[in-house]
């Protein structure tokens, strides 16, 4: 062996033999991995007496000392062989069987997302990490798969936000900003995210809410969020819709049904890149409310509380939001928000649950301004209220008597 000697440090010039010789072994590996695979993909497993135990040793238990690049190898070889996977994730084989054999699994939310979730958990031990959005302030990340496409969104709870934008975080809540309209609860941000998806319950059907639930990753808290393919933000198709200035009945109904939705759960940070709408031939086919965490106020705005209230229903500038609310859409409003339907509604989000002391997150003032916003949308379809989703954004400071 030999050694330069430099100031306070020792360099072997052996080391880069080292790494080459792990790179040989790493190889060697990987053949025997791809080699796995493909006698996995022929059915011949056990014609080679290899278990199913041995194949998960092989591509999981030493997964902590492969490079970078030998992990990213390895996960476009279990990408390409779905029986590989199922034998590295046995949740994986048994949710696939059930998808299989039963064929309303394909479409229930709940089964979806055990599905993501199993995919998530394989993706994970095989080294994907999750992409942070931005410069990872907002606490939004992708989830990606072995095939690296992504599969849901994670949002953290505010607990666990980097402390720097924890601290601006607590500016913008004792200042008029948005935070200061919601409810300060650390868990409250993701929880409201899974609260607004469950107020798809309620009815609205024609919306293509993605399914959320609350998950613990590692060591944080947070809110699973199924991606939704092929959408753009709003913001991207909003000049081409709205010069339009004609639309179909369907499309009506469709936006008016995201107005609805949007008016009940006041988001105020509904602003033209947090819906997803899918064109097909020029019409809007599909809409995807996203990034439903400012949901759901605490306090009512008011004028002074310019950014906290500038991008609450932002849509309000579009101008199908001056179309008068279709009879369908007032009948939607009769018969899904009727007073039993909502207070049953809000009975079962009891256990959507802020802390260990089991406080239901929808209530106190959060619940009575829900409430108001009922009335007034109950207004609107009885001929009382406003005549036109945007009139109706217009009266987002009145408050309405409570009619629980
Ligand atoms: N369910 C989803 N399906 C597809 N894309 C999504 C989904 N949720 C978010 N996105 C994409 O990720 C971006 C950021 O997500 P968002 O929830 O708005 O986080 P942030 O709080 O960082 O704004 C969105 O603007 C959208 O392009
Ligand atoms: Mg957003």
């Amino acid at each position: 062996m030999h050694f330069n000697i430099i100031p306070g440090k020792w360099i072997s010039h052996d080391k880069p033999k080292v790494n080459e010789q792990q790179k040989k072994l790493e190889n060697l590996h990987l053949e025997l991995l791809e080699n796995t695979s493909k006698i996995i993909a022929m059915q011949h497993l056990s014609e080679v007496k290899v278990s199913e135990d041995g194949v998960r040793d092989l591509f999981l238990n030493y997964n902590g000392a492969f490079s970078e690049e030998g992990k990213a190898r390895i996960r476009v070889i279990v990408a390409g062989n779905k029986e590989l996977q199922n034998i590295l994730s046995p949740d994986l084989k048994r949710l696939r069987a059930e998808k299989r054999d039963d064929a309303t699994k394909v479409l229930d939310p709940e089964h979806k997302l055990n599905r993501k979730i199993a995919k998530m958990k394989l993706a994970t031990k095989l080294g994907q990490k999750m992409e942070y959005l931005g410069k990872g302030c907002s606490g939004t990340r992708f989830i990606k798969g072995v095939n690296g496409k992504k599969l849901a969104i994670y949002k953290v709870s505010h607990a666990d936000l980097k402390w720097t934008t924890r601290i601006i975080n607590f500016f913008k809540y004792i200042s008029l900003g948005q935070l200061g309209f919601l409810n300060p609860d650390k868990k409250s941000n993701y929880l409201c995210e899974v609260l607004a998806y469950r107020a798809q319950e309620l009815g609205f059907s024609a919306l293509n809410i993605a399914p959320v639930r609350e998950l613990q990753i590692g060591k944080e808290n947070g809110a699973f969020m199924l991606f939704k393919k092929g959408h753009q933000e709003l913001r991207e198709v909003q000049e081409e819709f709205n010069s339009r200035g004609n639309y179909t009945d369907e499309e009506v109904n469709l936006v008016q049904q995201f107005f609805i939705y949007d008016y009940l759960i006041g988001n105020l940070d509904r602003h033209n890149e947090n819906s997803l709408w899918k064109m097909k031939e020029g019409k809007v086919s599909s809409i995807v409310p996203i990034d439903n965490e400012h949901s759901f106020p605490v306090r009512l705005t008011h004028p002074l509380a310019y950014f906290a209230e500038r991008n609450q229903y932002c849509w309000r500038h579009l101008e199908i939001s001056d179309i008068p609310f279709t009879e369908e859409s007032k009948a939607f409003i009769t018969n899904n928000l009727t007073v039993d339907k909502i207070d049953a509604w809000v009975a079962k989000m009891e256990s959507i649950a802020l802390d260990s002391k089991d406080k239901p997150l929808l209530r106190g003032d959060m619940r009575k301004f829900f409430y108001s916003r009922v009335a007034q949308l109950r207004d609107c379809a009885q001929g009382n209220g406003a005549k036109t989703p945007r009139e109706l954004t217009h009266q987002r400071r009145k408050l309405h008597e409570s009619v629980s």
